[in-house]
């Protein structure tokens, strides 16, 4: 009996323990909330505690999250989908239906999931990629670029830079209907850096003709140089994804080395001869003093140039954006960024905001104060919430009304 009451008081602490994670006072169905962020707090420990037994690697055990809520390309009486590849790289197209006056508008989407997982066959992703076709009457081309650990960076953004190339060609945009004017970028995510960096790349390449009319970027991943900011200090341990994993997906990008991930943690990675790319994510400046709060600006702490030479990724402009210079942003197409107020990765998204428009770039920023990263994949089933349904009705909206 005693036995059984221990185990029992035992399970209920670490379910106790697993879900109580503080929500803000400002989110709207809170329990909700609560039980999303401890299946995603179960499953990310789930994944560690399988890699440190040697059983799988920690990223392939989340990778099942993607499997189980893969569909396959289903068509309905709106849409017709089917997956295919674009120089040699997968893509699920969404090619709709109903009768167009003219050439039709396209979104190349990419998905998020830090690099490591994510999929354009998830339902959550299927669904998205979906409504946008349905709604704007457009082709939608999701990418599904490979994935780290097996490939590490630039492979994710070549895949999805190739794909873009190949889509862009007048001749494929004729084949399917689609107005050369009219075609967005667009990602969530880790999805948002590859979609800013492919939009950036475009500018420099002189193969390419066609322009983009505009790009969408969805609480996207920036920059990796101040692993700090004020919004990963805030938001250390909010609902889905904490500090501690963004900066094991950054690194990961780059390497298993866990030195690199170790010295991302403590924000001492970067190496005194990289101090000139600072200014550009130089929070002190580019925040509103409404986001910037208590917080006080300190100096970076350079780290070994040994780790920025075996890995010289992390300081490339294909992987952090933010990155560049204010004249290499000037060019850049029309701007949707949707920051989210309790996520890790608000301040690139503001700052990115900030720098695009002090460069002539127009930018629709909508910051959601009552939402947390990768709200928009909840949309589906017992586990949809509203503000989810909100900010996509949103997103949509401004493609609509822009593209
Ligand atoms: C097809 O489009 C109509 C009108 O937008 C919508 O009401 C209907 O739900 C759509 N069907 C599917 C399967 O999404
Ligand atoms: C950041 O901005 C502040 C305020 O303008 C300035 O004092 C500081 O030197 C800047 N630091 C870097 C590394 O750009």
């Amino acid at each position: 009996m005693g036995a059984k009451l221990l185990c029992l008081f035992l399970a209920s602490a670490l379910v106790a323990y697993y879900v109580y994670i503080p929500i803000p006072e400002d989110f709207e169905e809170p329990w909700k909330v609560m039980l999303i962020a401890a299946a995603f707090r179960a499953a990310t420990h789930l994944a560690e505690v399988a890699d440190q037994l040697g059983l799988i690697h920690h990223v392939e055990a989340l990778m099942l999250i993607t499997t189980v809520e893969y569909i396959a390309p289903t068509s309905d009486e709106n849409v017709t989908v089917m997956d295919t590849e674009f120089n040699n790289v997968g893509v699920r197209l969404y090619l709709p239906r109903k009768p167009s006056d003219g050439l039709r508008r396209a979104v190349v989407y990419f998905h998020g999931g830090g690099w490591c997982i994510g999929q354009a066959g998830m339902k959550p992703y299927d669904r998205l990629t979906r409504w946008t076709s349905n709604r704007l009457n457009a082709v939608v081309v999701s990418v599904n670029y490979r994935l780290a650990p097996k490939y590490r960076f630039p492979v994710q953004f070549e895949d999805v830079y190739l794909v873009m190339k190949f889509f862009l060609q007048r001749s494929v945009l004729s084949q399917y209907g689609v107005d050369p004017d009219r075609v967005c970028v667009a990602g969530d995510s880790a999805g948002g850096n590859l979609a800013a960096a492919v939009a950036q790349q475009l500018l420099e390449d002189s193969e390419v003709e066609t322009k983009l009319k505009a790009q969408a970027l969805l609480y996207p991943v920036l920059q990796s140089l101040d692993l700090n900011l004020p919004s990963y200090q805030e938001n250390e341990n909010k609902p889905v994804l904490s500090k501690s994993y963004m900066v094991k997906l950054w690194s990961e990008y780059f390497t298993s080395d866990s030195s690199l991930r170790e010295a991302m943690a403590s924000n001492r990675h970067v190496p005194v001869e990289s101090s000139h790319l600072f200014p550009f994510v130089n929070w002190s400046n580019l925040l509103p003093e409404e986001l910037k709060k208590g917080h006080v600006y300190t100096s970076p702490t350079y780290g070994s140039s040994e780790l920025a030479q075996k890995y010289p990724g992390f300081l490339d402009p294909r992987a952090a954006p933010l990155l560049v210079s204010d004249a290499r942003l000037r060019r850049l197409p029309l701007t949707y960024i949707l920051t989210c107020e309790h996520d890790v990765l608000r301040d690139d998204g503001v700052m990115y905001a900030r720098r695009l428009r002090a460069a002539g770039v127009p930018v629709t920023h909508d910051h959601a104060k009552d939402a947390f990263h990768g709200v928009m994949l909840f949309v589906l089933g017992p586990i949809e919430l509203a503000v989810g349904h909100r900010l996509v009705n949103r997103y949509i909206k401004w493609l609509n009304e822009n593209l």
